[in-house]
Order: structure tokens, then C-alpha cells, then sequence
């Protein structure tokens, strides 16, 4: 069986599928503090499959050390934690102690129960700012953000802990930007309150329930003056993690692997591509650059192709319409 941390997640929920859909039996655990015990009925619906799940703190040591005891876990997936940027600037402490705690506790009842395969999910955001594009990963590494230092620390802790016992195999998976849905339309992006990221601002917006998209800036040096980024299907990302693990049960160590298209597209690109796809007008209106944000990055995905067999497959168009498909269920009732 694999344990799935933070399973009712958007990354985490596409993966259960995704496994399940390999054939491996899953458990999910979730603290359900920005998902909802529905996502595990969707995630029955979508795969025809009961699954498992334990509403709890990945930080509950003695439940976890129960799990373990009651469960033959093969595997875990750690997609659990704290990931908005900005949260994480105003509130260090809580990112710290929640995303490191999490994750120490989990490796040390894995390691008490001689459980020692490990996929995490780590963030492009732990590359430097001023990386040569495409960026792999042996490149320099260092954040601007409490979050995306959660997400490097966690890298040391997984690195220090394969040293000290070589019989680990851990996969760090280095997202890159993550939009889309699941075909179905039954799950997807939904964040709580005024989205930060693109893809669920555009849907928004086109959906009514905000009046314009903000663009950050159109004076970098890009070929339309607005920032590029890696973006990747959610379900292309989610079967990084079935070959991350089907490698991981084969091969002992500690390996980052980018999980991006490799492909780069600006602002601009997605809005006029979901605007083309979907039949639709995105209202928006350019500002000032956003702080923090760098102009372009995408990923060198050469590792992952030879060591995991893994390519993403989907492409901006799908991307988009998946997004669209996902939220004209969720925002129904609120078209304009
Ligand atoms: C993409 C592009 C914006 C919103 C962040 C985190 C990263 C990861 C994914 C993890 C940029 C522009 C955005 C908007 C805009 N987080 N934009 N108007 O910043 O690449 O990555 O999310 O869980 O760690 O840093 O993604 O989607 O916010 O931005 O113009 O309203 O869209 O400036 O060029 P980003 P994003």
C-alpha cells in the first residue's frame, strides 16, 4: 500500500488517481485545511475505487506510528504542506514549524517502521532567481520565500537522511507551475479566497466572480514583455510521481527531478490560448511588475526522461480547457 500525505490536495488528489490507476492500493491522510473530505468521494467517482482516508495531522506521531503498525505501506508520498508564497511571508513561523515538523515526523516513523521510500513534493521555487533557462537540476540553489525555503530545507533533511542510510530511495520532485484539472471536470484548482496564481484567476475572472485580470508586468525581457513560466498539466505532474515511485522501489537514493514540460509560455500565450480554446474573453488590464517574480523560467527535463521514463504529454490547449472545465462546474451559479 502507498501512504499519500496531503492526498485531498489538488497535486495530491491527482496523484491518488494516478496510482490508483497503476494498480497500487493508496491511503490517503489529509488535515483537510485547504481540501475537503468531498475531494475523496471525487476521487471514488472518477476512479470506480473505495479509498482509504484518515482526517489527520501528518504531525500526530502516534497516530502515524498506528497507520504504520495497521497498514503494509510500501511507500509514501508527501505532498503535505503549506504552499502559498505570500502566506508564508507573513506567517514564517507557521510554514516552518508546519511544512519541516510534517515532514520529520513522517521520516522518522518511516524509518522506525523500515519504511525508507520517499517522494516528495519540492518546488521549482528552489532554484537561484538568476539561473541560465532552462534551468536543471544540478543548478545553484537558494529562495526568496519562506515557503520556497521550507521546500529547500526539506531537500537538506532528505539529503542528510539518505547519507546516514543508504538503504533510502527518495525522489525530490521539483514542480514547476501546475494548472489544469482532471478531465472529468470533478477536481481541480480550487483555492480559498482571491487566487495568487494565474490559472485560477483567469477562470475567475471569465467566470464572473472577479472583474479583471491583473497582468504583472510587460516589460521584462520576453518576446511579448510578460513573464514566462513552465506550466504543466496536473495530470501529467501526478504521473511524474508513479514514475518517481516505480523508481524509487528500484533504486536506493537521493534524486531531484524536474517536473516541467521543458516548454516556456508567457502571460500573453495563456490568456490568448484559453481565450481561443474556450470561446471566451479574458477582461484584463496591465500592471507594474510583481515583487518576487522572476522573468522566465522553464525546465530542462532531460533527467527525468532517462532516469523515470517520464515525459509530460499535454499540452497549453488541454491545459486550458481542462482548467475551464473544472470551474464551469464549480462556478455554476455564479456566471454573470
Ligand atoms: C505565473 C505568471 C505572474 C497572477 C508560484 C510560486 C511557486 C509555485 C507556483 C506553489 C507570472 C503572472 C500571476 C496574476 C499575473 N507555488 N500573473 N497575474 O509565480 O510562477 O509560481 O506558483 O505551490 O512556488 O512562486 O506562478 O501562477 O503566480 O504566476 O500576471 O494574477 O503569471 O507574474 O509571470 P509563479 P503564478
Amino acid at each position: 500500500m502507498i501512504l499519500i500525505t496531503g492526498g485531498a490536495g489538488f497535486i495530491g488528489s491527482h496523484t491518488c488517481i494516478e496510482l490508483i490507476s497503476a494498480g497500487y492500493e493508496v491511503l490517503i491522510i489529509d488535515n483537510f485545511c485547504n481540501s475537503s473530505p468531498e475531494r475523496i468521494d471525487c476521487i471514488h467517482s472518477i476512479t470506480g475505487q473505495k479509498v482509504s482516508s484518515v482526517a489527520m495531522d501528518v504531525r500526530d506521531v502516534e497516530k502515524l506510528e498506528d497507520i504504520f503498525l495497521r497498514y503494509n505501506i510500501e511507500a509514501v508520498v508527501h505532498c503535505a504542506g503549506y504552499k502559498a508564497v505570500g502566506g508564508s511571508v507573513q506567517k514564517p513561523l507557521a510554514y516552518y514549524r508546519n511544512n519541516i515538523d510534517c515532514t520529520l515526523a513522517l521520516c522518522e516513523v518511516m524509518e522506525k517502521n523500515g519504511v525508507k521510500k520517499l517522494i516528495f513534493s519540492s518546488s521549482a521555487t528552489v532554484y537561484r532567481n538568476d539561473n541560465v533557462m532552462p534551468v536543471a537540476e544540478d543548478a545553484p540553489l537558494a529562495c526568496i520565500n519562506p515557503y520556497g525555503w521550507t521546500k529547500l530545507m526539506i531537500e537538506q533533511v532528505l539529503r542528510d537522511v539518505y547519507a546516514s542510510d543508504n538503504e533510502w530511495a527518495i525522489s525530490l520532485l521539483r514542480y514547476f507551475n501546475p494548472i489544469g484539472a482532471h478531465p472529468s471536470g470533478l477536481i481541480g484548482d480550487d483555492p480559498e479566497g482571491i487566487p495568487n496564481n494565474l490559472m485560477p484567476y483567469i477562470t475567475q475572472v471569465v467566470a464572473g466572480k472577479l472583474d479583471t485580470l491583473h497582468v504583472y508586468g510587460n516589460d521584462y525581457p520576453t518576446y511579448d514583455g510578460t513573464g514566462i513560466r513552465d506550466y504543466i498539466h496536473v495530470v501529467d505532474l501526478a504521473r511524474g510521481h508513479i514514475s518517481a515511485l516505480n523508481y524509487a522501489l528500484k533504486n536506493n537514493g537521493v534524486e531531484a527531478f524536474n517536473l516541467g514540460t521543458g516548454y516556456g509560455y508567457s502571460v500573453l500565450d495563456v490568456i490568448h490560448t484559453f481565450e481561443r480554446v474556450n470561446g471566451t474573453k479574458v477582461p484584463m488590464v496591465i500592471e507594474g511588475r510583481r515583487s518576487g517574480d522572476v522573468a522566465i523560467s522553464y525546465a530542462k527535463v532531460q533527467k527525468a526522461a532517462d532516469c523515470l521514463g517520464w515525459k509530460a504529454e499535454y499540452g497549453l490547449e488541454k491545459m486550458c480547457e481542462d482548467s475551464w472545465n473544472f470551474a464551469c462546474r464549480q462556478y455554476a451559479s455564479n456566471f454573470k
